[in-house]
């Protein structure tokens, strides 16, 4: 008798961001097609009594192979990301096809698919980032893209090779409007960087602790509010990424609380590393400048908190992986440059889900269903991919972890997949591990090693998500926006 399922996970505790069920799954053509007490026969089983069984993790932000100005080269491509996503969880990536300023952004595209082409372990989509936003982008390419599967994308604030002022920021959202597309915003104030920067340099401050103290909180808050007072203005949802502590949280908390659409994203870095990781003599400071940076303790707690109360939707790595070795890197201006000449950015991509569960599940701070919302549901509405993605259900693809929670351990760069000679979280006690990946029913991570044949990951189109869909809400549709569209989104 022909075996009904591909095969079935059974014995399960599977948890989605709604419920637990105790069940097994079956899968056939890579997909969930039963979920049930007990199911007929498969062609291959795997055993997960006694252990969890979430969703496979979503990292909707994270840098692989992207051209940068400075002459770094990113450490990780698409094999070796999507290889060390695998082993840690992540079974869908969304990093950036970014626009240098002069290029087309289908170009941006079109590259960016020729760098991932044959390469990815798992499932991938792409995020833009939109770095010129001239009028043949904003009439014609912008809205094309959005409508061919690249329904989100990225606008800068701050670094000058891709920042927008303020005007080009305002014309971006209203496309985003009308094309029902999700848009992202990195938000620190420029101009205060810089200032800050050439007063600390002048003041023989270019050591890593410099990065930090030019960019204070204020900065990140003052361009959070601006960013939220835009996507008030334009009645259109918002996503504040990287956000680093209590000051900007308030901004977003007073956002939502007035109805704006205001969602929010936080990563590993804001819960598990404080400034101290700069300061004179830390080992891996150029290793940890990143934007915004990390703070100091109690913002360290209130990041903690908006997880716990909800303020944020996304836990995403940022992955932006450079190496300290070499001089093409994190020292790519030299062996001691100043804080400014340092490409930002932390690798993550593996650590990102056993972080979370064993530091906010297995603490007892975050519930089971809060864990997977953050790591993968939420991401995958947010970003157009779900129920596809994002949730273990009959119909969505077989991606799941079965998790190791019962060992405790340290973490060293050493157990890690990615190209990246470090990890800021060097030392870190864990006791949670992915004990076996699953990408759309085939095993990509086995506890020991990676699976799988590169180039088996598939670019996923991204529906234009409904959370960015326009709401016609009695009174929420602005007079202005009323006297010059009508008032009607143009989406259809
Ligand atoms: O420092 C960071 N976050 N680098 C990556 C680029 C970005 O802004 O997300
Ligand atoms: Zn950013
Ligand atoms: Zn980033």
């Amino acid at each position: 008798m022909s075996a009904e399922y591909d095969l079935a996970v059974r014995n399960a505790t599977a948890v989605t961001a709604a419920d637990v069920q105790h069940c097994d799954i079956g899968v056939r053509g890579g997909r969930i097609v039963a979920m049930a007490e007990r199911l007929g026969a498969a062609s291959r089983d795997i055993d997960a009594a006694g252990r969890l069984v979430t969703p496979g993790g979503v990292d909707s932000h994270c840098h692989l192979d992207q051209p940068m100005s400075d002459g770094s080269v990113m450490a990780d491509d698409f094999r070796s990301g999507t290889v060390s996503a695998a082993c840690g969880g992540t079974t869908t990536i969304i990093p950036f096809a970014c626009q240098a300023k002069g290029q087309s952004l289908q170009a941006a595209v079109d590259d960016y698919h020729r760098r991932a082409e044959g390469k990815a372990l798992i499932d991938y989509g792409f995020h833009m980032i939109v770095s010129d936003p001239t009028p043949a982008v904003l009439n014609d390419e912008l809205p094309r893209l959005i409508r061919a599967g690249y329904a989100s994308f990225k606008l800068y604030m701050t670094y000058d090779d891709l920042k927008l002022n303020d005007r080009q920021i305002i014309e971006v959202l209203a496309l985003a409007r009308r094309e029902g597309a999700m848009t992202m915003i990195h938000a620190e104030n420029a101009d205060c960087i810089a200032w800050l920067t050439e007063r600390l340099l002048a003041a023989g401050m270019g050591a890593p602790i410099g990065h930090a103290l030019s960019r204070p909180m204020a900065v990140e808050r003052e361009a959070t509010h601006r960013a939220i007072s835009f996507a008030e203005l334009l009645d259109v949802p918002l996503l504040i990424v990287h956000v680093s502590g209590r000051e900007a949280i308030e901004q977003i908390r007073w956002a939502q609380g007035r109805g704006i659409r205001i969602y929010a994203e936080t990563c590993p870095q804001y819960l598990f590393l404080t400034e101290a990781v700069l300061e004179k003599d830390a080992p891996l400071g150029y290793g940890c400048i990143c934007s915004p940076p990390p703070r100091d303790e109690a913002n360290r707690q209130a990041v903690w908190d908006g997880l716990e109360n909800g303020t944020f939707h996304v836990l995403s790595s940022d992955h932006a992986p450079f190496r300290l070795a070499g001089d093409k890197g994190k020292h790519v201006a030299g062996e001691k440059p100043s804080f400014d000449r340092v490409p930002n950015g932390i690798p993550g991509l593996e650590t990102r889900m056993a972080l979370l569960m064993s530091g906010g599940v297995q603490s007892g701070r975050l519930d089971l269903n809060t864990f997977v919302a953050l790591t993968s549901t939420n991401a995958a509405k947010l970003y157009g991919l779900y129920p596809k993605k994002g949730t273990i259900a009959v119909g969505a693809d077989a991606d799941l972890v079965v998790w190791d929670t019962g060992r405790a351990f340290t973490l060293t760069n050493a157990m890690l997949h990615h190209n990246v000679d470090y990890t800021p979280y060097e030392g870190q006690p864990l006791n949670a591990w992915p004990a076996i990946t699953l990408s759309r029913g085939e095993v990509v991570w086995d506890g020991e090693s990676p699976q799988g044949a590169a180039g088996r990951g598939e670019f996923l189109r991204a529906e234009r998500p409904v959370t960015a869909q326009p709401k016609q809400r009695p009174g929420a549709t602005r007079r202005w926006l009323e006297a010059i569209s009508g008032g009607q989104p143009q989406h259809g």
